[in-house]
């Protein structure tokens, strides 16, 4: 698989930027790719605004900081990442979205690169089928925010490699991150065990048992949990929890992971959470 120097990464959204983040302030290469202009320089803005964030804290030196942001190159042309030596996807949580890309850069990508998924939950054995090279398609999942979050939850498709899982697991290392090995199956470990959690604590405010703010109190204060679940699932993004969700009961068939009804009407309204301004608490 040769040595890894340049890396691709489809999507600057949260998680696209932050994974562009960490494997530029690891030494590599970056071609960061988005289907907007607009995407791709917000997606820049906040990387650029963290990486300070970091200098200002002392966890790297602004001049590691600006070397981290100047290997890190924007582009709107797909093609273009044919010169990766590994390219991570974080677009859309969507199966019908990431099965074409996962086509199209099999197509693009020289044959012994690995191409690895940032889904939270989507299938790796079904988007590695989508390609002619199954064995070296991998689950790379971060946390967010992740310049800050240790685990990567390297998941296993059926037909993944065992120098692929190698090659993630090394590199995950590199990252500084800490690779937890999962198998595939709908939401693998973390969301498989999370999202109940946090659609419970939907049902818990629906059905009036408590107020968002003393559900999350008995987590934060009762369970040393950083952030309660109801501002975690505004901060994850309750379409993403929706989308979650839906894997989840799809892909397990058991109604114990039926979506919130307030989930599914929160989301309808647009009501997204900390990015759309309003979710279980309001922002600015
Ligand atoms: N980039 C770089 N650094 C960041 C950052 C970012 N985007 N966000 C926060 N930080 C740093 C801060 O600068 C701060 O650094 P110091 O410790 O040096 O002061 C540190 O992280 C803590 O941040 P804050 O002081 O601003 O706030 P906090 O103490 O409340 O922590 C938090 C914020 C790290 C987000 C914390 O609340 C937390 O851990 N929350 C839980 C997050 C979580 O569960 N994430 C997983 C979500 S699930 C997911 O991502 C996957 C999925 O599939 C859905």
């Amino acid at each position: 698989m040769g040595d890894i120097k340049t890396v691709g990464v489809l999507g600057a959204g949260t998680m696209g930027n932050g994974i562009a983040h960490v494997f530029a302030r690891g030494g590599f290469d970056v071609r960061l790719c988005e289907v907007e202009q607009r995407f791709l320089d917000r997606g820049l803005e906040a990387i650029k605004k963290n990486l300070e964030r970091e200098a200002a804290k002392g966890k790297l030196t602004t001049d590691e900081a600006v070397a981290s942001l100047g290997r890190i190159q924007g582009t709107l042309n797909r093609a273009s990442l044919a010169a990766c030596d590994f390219v991570i996807e974080a677009a859309t949580e969507k199966f019908e979205i990431k099965s074409k890309l996962f086509a199209e850069l099999d197509s693009i990508l020289p044959k012994h690169v690995i191409l690895a998924s940032n889904t939270s939950s989507i299938s790796i054995t079904r988007l590695a089928a989508q390609t002619k090279r199954p064995e070296q398609v991998i689950g790379m999942h971060f946390f967010n925010p992740v310049p800050v979050m240790k685990l990567v939850e390297v998941i296993r498709g059926m037909q993944t490699s065992q120098a692929t899982y190698d090659a993630v697991k090394e590199l995950s290392e590199k990252l500084d991150k800490t690779p937890v090995e999962v198998n595939d199956a709908p939401g693998f470990v973390s969301n498989r065990v999370l999202m109940p959690l946090l659609n419970e604590a939907m049902f818990a405010v629906m059905e009036g048992v408590a107020t968002p703010e003393s559900i999350d109190e008995v987590f934060q204060l009762g369970m040393a949990h950083p952030m309660g679940p109801l501002t975690l699932a505004d901060f994850i993004g309750l379409d993403v929890c929706l989308d979650i969700m839906r894997v989840l009961h799809d892909g397990l068939g058991d109604p114990k992971y039926r979506p919130c009804p307030l989930l599914v009407r929160m989301v309808d309204a647009g009501w997204l959470g900390r990015k759309s301004g309003r979710g279980f608490y309001q922002y600015a």
